[in-house]
C-alpha cells in the first residue's frame, strides 16, 4: 500500500472521497493543511488520519514549501496529492516530487488553467466542461493528464451549479487516478503520462 499524503486548502470533499476509497492500492497517512479551522482537517480527524496546519502567511514560497516538504519526508510519504490546495508550489518542490505529485482541477484541462473556471467556461457558452487529474509540474495546471471526466454544460447553469456537477464527477475521478498511480499503472516519462 502507497503511503499517500493529502495537501488542502478547505473544505475537504474530494479527500473525503479519497478516505473512502483507501485500503487497496494506498493509505493516507497525512493531511497536510495551510489554512487553520477548515472542514477538511475534521474529515481527516474523523477517520483518524493525522493532521496538521503549516500557514504560508509571513513566508516566502520557499520556506513555505520547506516545511510542507519536511513534514512530508518526517511521514515517509510516497504519493502526494493536492485536493484543492489552493497555493502555488515551488520549482523545487515541484521537481523534488515529480511523478509523485498529482492535482485535481476542475476543469477539461488544457482548456481553463488557473482561477475562476466555471464562470469562464459559462461566458463562453462550453456545451462541455469536466475535471481533470494530472501530474504537477512546474508551469501551473499544465502537467500531463491522467485522467478526465465530462459534464454537459446548460444554459441556465449559474457557476455553484456547475461547479456542484463537475465536483460530483470528480470524487468518482481522483480516487481512480490515484490508484493507478499507487499501483505503478502510470509513470511520468520524459514530460508524458505513460500508461502501463
Ligand atoms: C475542487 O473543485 C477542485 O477541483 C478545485 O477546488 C475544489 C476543492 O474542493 N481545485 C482547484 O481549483 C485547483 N486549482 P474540495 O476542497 O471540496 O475537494
Amino acid at each position: 500500500m502507497k503511503r499517500v499524503a493529502v495537501l488542502i486548502s478547505g473544505r475537504g470533499s474530494n479527500l473525503g472521497s479519497l478516505i473512502e476509497a483507501a485500503g487497496g492500492s494506498y493509505k493516507i497517512i497525512l493531511v497536510i493543511s495551510n489554512v487553520e479551522g477548515v472542514a477538511g482537517l475534521d474529515r481527516a480527524q474523523a477517520a483518524n488520519i493525522p493532521t496538521q496546519v503549516i500557514p504560508h502567511g509571513g513566508k516566502t514560497r520557499e520556506s513555505f514549501d520547506g516545511e510542507i516538504d519536511a513534514a512530508l519526508r518526517a511521514a515517509n510519504a510516497e504519493i502526494v496529492v493536492l485536493a484543492g490546495f489552493m497555493r502555488i508550489l515551488s520549482d523545487g518542490f515541484v521537481r523534488g516530487w515529480e511523478g509523485k505529485l498529482i492535482n485535481i482541477h476542475p476543469s477539461l484541462l488544457p482548456a481553463y488553467k488557473g482561477t475562476r473556471v466555471h464562470e469562464r467556461v459559462i461566458e463562453a457558452k462550453e456545451a462541455l466542461s469536466g475535471a481533470s487529474v494530472h501530474f504537477v509540474v512546474p508551469e501551473l495546471d499544465a502537467g500531463p493528464v491522467i485522467a478526465q471526466a465530462s459534464v454537459p454544460v446548460y444554459p441556465a447553469d449559474s457557476p455553484q451549479i456547475l461547479a456542484d456537477r463537475v465536483l460530483d464527477v470528480e470524487h468518482k475521478l481522483y480516487p481512480e487516478a490515484l490508484r493507478l498511480l499507487a499501483d505503478g499503472k502510470v509513470k511520468l516519462q520524459n514530460g508524458l503520462a505513460v500508461f502501463t
